[in-house]
Parts: structure tokens; C-alpha cells; sequence
């Protein structure tokens, strides 16, 4: 029998159409995430599984879906929703899509980094409300980027598409992660490596582009926001629980920073009530790879992670290079 396919939400056709020469691909209707039940009942039997990151895919999903599973494929760059240790350790493989959705979550970034800094969606709430404004020089002043710091929070492909953006701003480059990156790297981006509590207390704008691990959740507590400049910006384009979410809005409403720019949060799709009544806050709902252009190729890549695997050949992007056999 041809290899069954579990796609757990819709993706691009031009993916999909590549599965289906892969094999039999089952799509649960209708299109909106799955409840854990309905998720472990959809993958019984499957030969490959194309999940997104609402899926939390841990030793269970692969229980319920039986011994021929072989390859867990997320359309994303993130896999925090996922179990890597256990789902490797029953001899599956997992890819995600890295790469492809660099550069438009690098734009997304810098769309809010302008956005905040420049206050367009508070500038953009007042035009729309039809509130009086005229033309004055002291009018919604905001903060220049020229001369200024950005702090990256782990400078992998997306902290470095977002420090070519910032240099072209005519703006200092800082970083800080786990290790240094080449020194090659730090030489094109002019970016020089601080530990956190340095880049913290010495950048304009921090912005965050780890993962989210047990090591970074809440990386950005109200100690790390009370480290920060009174007139610094927070962006946050990677995972919400990177960020105490309720410390954000405490130390926003209290002027411990000057705004935040937010893609994502801590319980996607709720936002925390504080948040929503700042005016220093933008806030966009999980937009970063949402090109059609990234969508499709993130999908695309995906579909030829799970043909590469079902025709045993080795996965473009596997997060681990090798699985239990
Ligand atoms: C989206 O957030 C991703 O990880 O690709
Ligand atoms: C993802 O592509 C990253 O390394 O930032």
C-alpha cells in the first residue's frame, strides 16, 4: 500500500501536490488545530506526519500512531511544541523549516521596530478614530534609529537578517546567545558579542531571536526589564513564553521601558489584558513567516523532508541528525 500522509492543517497546494506523488495524503477537515484526542485519532497508522506548531507532539502522538511512522515533518522554524528527545527515541525523525522564513521574519521584525519606535499603530488608531491632530514640530515625536543599539538575543539566521536591516538603519550592532558566532560573522554584521546583562542594560532596542527552550523561557522577567534602558524597545518575533508577559505590561504601564513591538505570546491566541490597553505596545498576531511566498516554501520544503525520508533517502532538514533504530 502507498505510504499514508497525516497533514494536520492546510498548506500551500503546490506541497501538497507533492505528497500526493509521495502518497496517500489525509487532511482532517475542517481546517482549525486539532484537540489532543482528535490529533492521536488522525495519525493511527501513518507513514509521515505534516503537523504545524500548534500540534504538540510528544511520546503519545507517536504511541497513537503506530510502528510505521517515520518522520514528524513541522512547517516551521521553532519546534518547542514538540518532544524531540522522545519522538527520536522511537525512531522517528523531525524536520522543521529553517532557512526559508528567514528573511520575512527579519521584515515582520523590523516592520515593528519601526512601528514602535516611530508610533504608527498609535499614529494609525488616531487617524482612524478621527481624533483632532494637526501638523505640529512637538507632534507624536518618536525615537531616531541613527547611532542607536540593537541588542540581539541569539544571533542565528534571523538575528542576522535582522542585524543587516539595523546597519543599513545606520545603527550599532550587539549581540548575545549561547557562543560567540565566527569571527567573519562579526565582522560583516559590525556586530560585537556582551554578555546579557551588558547587552541589556547598554542596548536602545533588544530583540529577541532564540528559541524557546527550559534555558530561555522567561529570559525577559522583570529583573531583565528593569536591566534595560528607561527609554529602550522590546521586540519579541520568536515564541511568547520567551517573555514574562505580565512583567512586560507591569514594566510598560510603569515606564521601566519606553514600548514593545510583540508577534507572539505566551498563550497564543490570547493576549494579556494589559498589554492591550498600552498605548507603547504593537502588537501583530503571529505574522512573521506569513509571506505567501515564505508559506509556500516552508510548506514545500516540508512535503520533500517527508518524500525524501519515505523514499530512504537522507531528510533535507532534520532538527537531529540521527534517530534510534
Ligand atoms: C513560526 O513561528 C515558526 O517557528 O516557523
Ligand atoms: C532560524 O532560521 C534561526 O537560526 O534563527
Amino acid at each position: 500500500a502507498p505510504p499514508r500522509i497525516v497533514v494536520t492543517r492546510q498548506i500551500a497546494e503546490p506541497a501538497l501536490a507533492l505528497l500526493r506523488e509521495a502518497g496517500d495524503v489525509d487532511l482532517p477537515q475542517p481546517d482549525r488545530g486539532l484537540t489532543e484526542a482528535e490529533l492521536h485519532r488522525a495519525v493511527a497508522g501513518a507513514d509521515a506526519l505534516v503537523s504545524t506548531l500548534q500540534d504538540r507532539i510528544d511520546a503519545s502522538v507517536i504511541a497513537a500512531a503506530g510502528p510505521r511512522l517515520r518522520v514528524v515533518a513541522t512547517v516551521a522554524v521553532g519546534y518547542d511544541n514538540i518532544d524531540v528527545d522522545a519522538v527520536t527515541e522511537r525512531g522517528v525523525l523531525v524536520t522543521n523549516t529553517p532557512g526559508v522564513l528567514t528573511e520575512a521574519t527579519a521584515d515582520l521584525t523590523f516592520g515593528l521596530l519601526l512601528a514602535v519606535t516611530r508610533r504608527i499603530g498609535e499614529g494609525e488608531r488616531l487617524v482612524r478614530e478621527q481624533r483632532p491632530w494637526e501638523f505640529r514640530l512637538d507632534f507624536m515625536l518618536g525615537a531616531g534609529l541613527q547611532g542607536r543599539t540593537l541588542g540581539i538575543v541569539g544571533l542565528g539566521q534571523i538575528g542576522r537578517a535582522v542585524a543587516r536591516r539595523a546597519k543599513a538603519f545606520g545603527m550599532e550592532i550587539a549581540y548575545t546567545g549561547r557562543r560567540r558566532v565566527p569571527e567573519e560573522v562579526e565582522a560583516e554584521l559590525s556586530a560585537r558579542f556582551l554578555p546579557q546583562a551588558e547587552l541589556l542594560a547598554s542596548a536602545d532596542v533588544v530583540s529577541l531571536h532564540c528559541p524557546l527552550t527550559p534555558q530561555t523561557r522567561h529570559l525577559i522577567d522583570a529583573s531583565a526589564l528593569a536591566a534595560m534602558k528607561p527609554g529602550a524597545f522590546l521586540l519579541n518575533t520568536t515564541r511568547g513564553p520567551v517573555v514574562d508577559e505580565d512583567a512586560l505590561a507591569r514594566a510598560l504601564a510603569d515606564g521601566v521601558i519606553a514600548g514593545a513591538g510583540l508577534d507572539v505570546f505566551e498563550e497564543e491566541p490570547h493576549v494579556h489584558p494589559g498589554l492591550l490597553e498600552l498605548d507603547n505596545v504593537v502588537l501583530t498576531p503571529h505574522l512573521g513567516s506569513a509571506t505567501v511566498e515564505t508559506r509556500t516554501e516552508m510548506a514545500l520544503l516540508a512535503a520533500r523532508n517527508v518524500a525524501a525520508v519515505l523514499s530512504d533517502e537522507p531528510a533535507l532538514t532534520p532538527v537531529r541528525s540521527k534517530v534510534a533504530s
